[in-house]
């Protein structure tokens, strides 16, 4: 091996396993991350150098850098995401399953000497506050300078972790990360490595992860969806909390009382925008405290956000969040050293660099449809940008809940929002929500599919098994959160959005919020509780009655085909499915 940095931590159980993985791995060097500025500058530097970052107009954009990745590797990669438990009944029909004692042979043959002629980085993270009693720590090694720069804006990482590790090494997820591009002596290195042959491996009961062949987000930066998704998942049934795809928001009204609400929506389906609405996203740990409320923290420090779509009108705030010290991977580059994407301005530029690195005009785009970003690109940005940051979001307890919203993205069925009638209803509405697939995974897009909780891609084990523990949850406490639905998304005739969304989801926020804190009026439907016109705050938007009740319409014969979807969900999931939620749909069925 040709350099070891100092080792940063003193824990000889650390110390071992870093080098029995190098032995594995036999990386050129080793590099224990000590969190810096100065060395995250440094790596910056390096991955200019070697092609995989474009530096940004630093007048324009600070701090800020570019990077365009592999066509191949763009998004999560569902098909090769396994959850290698003990059984397969454990991972349940919803997941992909190996048994792990294969699994482990088959990963000991793609990282031997997977990382020759690289760097093997010691990267510590806490997911959630440094020290805070909800949090969690993992150690990621890695052979990309990329994932490290991108889990320094996405959790806490550094020497403070490995101090914490010296105290106790006993709760530390060891996750191994490569992007499986080995190089020979005197190759020159692709500007985005990454592997034809991908796997995102996740073994629950011993707490590990090993991701190979990719640097794309959640596929690369383990904390990510692997570790604070799917192995806490694991961890919070067993310990009974809650790990879920879901934002954080605090809604404070006149009177200066402050309301929380958390919610899942399906990849690209909103949360990062709706989150920024008011403050933080994607994902929330939540605990029962002691006195049986619910409280939820995000063990995320950064937004890893769909660009497309997100400017100055749709979404003020994450412009702002993202203007400085921020990676923005397969957008386009314009000539002056910008970036740009589709709906980041409402003119687009005269030319630009396409994602692909293509010559991209608004000519071009008209004639051949080339989009100049990539549906899925995104920015990676530190949360502490954003200027609606809720105050509270690093406290160490977390934020109390009072509401749980679901979404999805569908076309049709779906109402713009409406209120489950109490815990097992709303978990019926979680469980069987549906969502037409988005950029944000390889595969098909538009179809809907059944995406119980936002959670399909991310739940860790047994997919009945998670509902019952939804189920369960409600026996820990004493105030139960109120459960919404909401869509965004809903067509008319012509294709179009009916709902404007962003900004104005605020309005269907005001609602759950006041139905939250009693007073706010409601009538029942077969599906639940829904807004009248006269109930939502109208004030500065002239949205007609008529549309309303259009955008809220019950359609009997699309809610049939709907119940149809639930049954085959169940279907697959009998085995373990609690009879709770086959009750609700009986009753569901007898309303309609
Ligand atoms: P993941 O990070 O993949 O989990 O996604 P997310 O749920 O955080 O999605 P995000 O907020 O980044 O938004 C995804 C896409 O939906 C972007 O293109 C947004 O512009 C678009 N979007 C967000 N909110 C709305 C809305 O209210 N209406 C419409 N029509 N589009 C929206
Ligand atoms: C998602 O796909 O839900 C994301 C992006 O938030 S990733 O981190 O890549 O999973
Ligand atoms: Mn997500």
């Amino acid at each position: 091996m040709k350099s070891t940095s100092k080792p940063l931590s003193k824990n000889v159980h650390l110390l071992r396993w870093v080098k029995k993985m190098a032995e594995l791995c036999q990386p050129n060097a080793i590099h224990w991350v000590d969190g810096s500025q100065r060395e995250y500058n440094a790596l910056c530097a390096l991955m200019v150098k070697g092609g995989t970052f474009i530096k940004l107009n630093q007048k324009k954009w600070p701090g800020c850098h570019y990077a365009r990745s592999d066509a191949s590797d763009v998004a999560r990669v569902e098909d090769r995401t396994f959850i290698c438990s003990l059984s397969q009944e454990a991972a349940g029909p919803t997941n992909n399953w190996v048994n792990p004692y294969e699994m482990r042979k088959t990963l000991r043959g793609l990282f031997a000497g997977c990382m020759k002629g690289r760097t093997m980085y010691v990267l510590p993270y806490s997911m959630g506050p440094l020290g805070s009693p909800m949090s969690q720590i993992g150690v990621q090694l890695t052979d990309s300078a990329y994932a490290v720069a991108n889990m320094r804006i996405m959790a806490r990482i550094g020497q403070k972790v490995f101090d914490l590790i010296d105290k106790d090494f006993k709760r530390v997820v060891p996750c191994v990360h490569s992007v499986g591009a080995p190089l020979a002596r005197g190759q020159k290195d692709a500007a985005w490595p990454c592997n034809k042959e991908k796997y995102i491996v996740h073994f629950p009961e011993t707490r590990e992860i090993w991701s190979y062949g990719s640097g794309y987000g959640g596929n690369a930066l383990l904390g990510k969806k692997c570790f604070a998704l799917r192995i806490a998942s694991a961890m919070a049934r067993d310990e009974g909390w809650m790990a879920e795809h879901m934002l954080i928001l605090g809604v404070e009204n006149p009177q200066g009382k402050k309301t929380y609400v958390a919610a899942a929506f399906p990849s690209a389906c909103g949360k990062t925008n709706f989150a920024m609405l008011v403050p933080p996203d994607d994902i929330a740990w939540i605990k029962p405290d002691a006195n049986g409320r619910l409280r939820a923290i995000n063990p995320e420090a950064g937004f890893f956000g769909v660009a497309p779509g997100t400017g100055n009108s749709t979404n003020p705030n994450a412009m702002k969040a993202l203007a400085k010290n921020t990676i923005f991977p397969n957008v386009a580059l314009t000539p002056d050293g910008g970036v740009w994407w589709e709906g980041m301005t409402e003119t687009p530029p005269a030319e630009a660099i396409d994602w692909q690195g293509n010559r991209w005009t608004p000519d071009i785009a008209r004639k051949s449809g080339a989009k100049a970003a990539h549906p899925n690109a995104r920015f990676t940005a530190p949360a502490s940008q954003c200027p609606t940051i809720d105050p509270d979001w690093e406290k160490p307890d977390g934020v109390p809940i009072s509401a749980i919203i679901f979404g999805g993205r569908r076309a049709t069925t779906m109402p713009l929002v409406y209120q489950a009638f109490n815990w097992s209803s709303g978990v019926y509405v979680g469980a069987t929500m549906g969502s037409e697939m988005t950029a944000a995974a390889a595969g098909t897009i538009g179809k809907v599919r059944r995406d119980p909780m936002a959670m399909l891609p991310f739940c860790g084990y047994n997919m009945g098994d998670y509902f019952r523990h939804w189920i369960n949850m409600q026996r820990k406490l004493t105030e139960t959160p109120r459960i919404f639905h909401v869509n965004w998304f809903r067509k008319d005739k012509d294709g179009k959005f009916m709902w404007p969304g962003f900004s104005e989801n605020m309005r269907v926020l005001k609602w759950v919020v006041d139905r939250v804190r009693a007073g706010g009026r409601a009538k029942e439907t077969p599906i639940g509780w829904v807004p009248r016109y006269k109930d939502i705050d109208w004030t500065g938007m002239d949205f007609p009655e008529a549309k309303f009740e259009e955008l809220q319409a019950f359609d009997r014969a699309a809610w049939r085909a709907e119940v149809l979807g639930h049954e085959e969900l169940f279907l697959d999931l009998h085995a373990s499915l609690p009879k709770e939620l086959m009750f609700e749909r009986e009753l569901l069925i007898c309303r309609m």
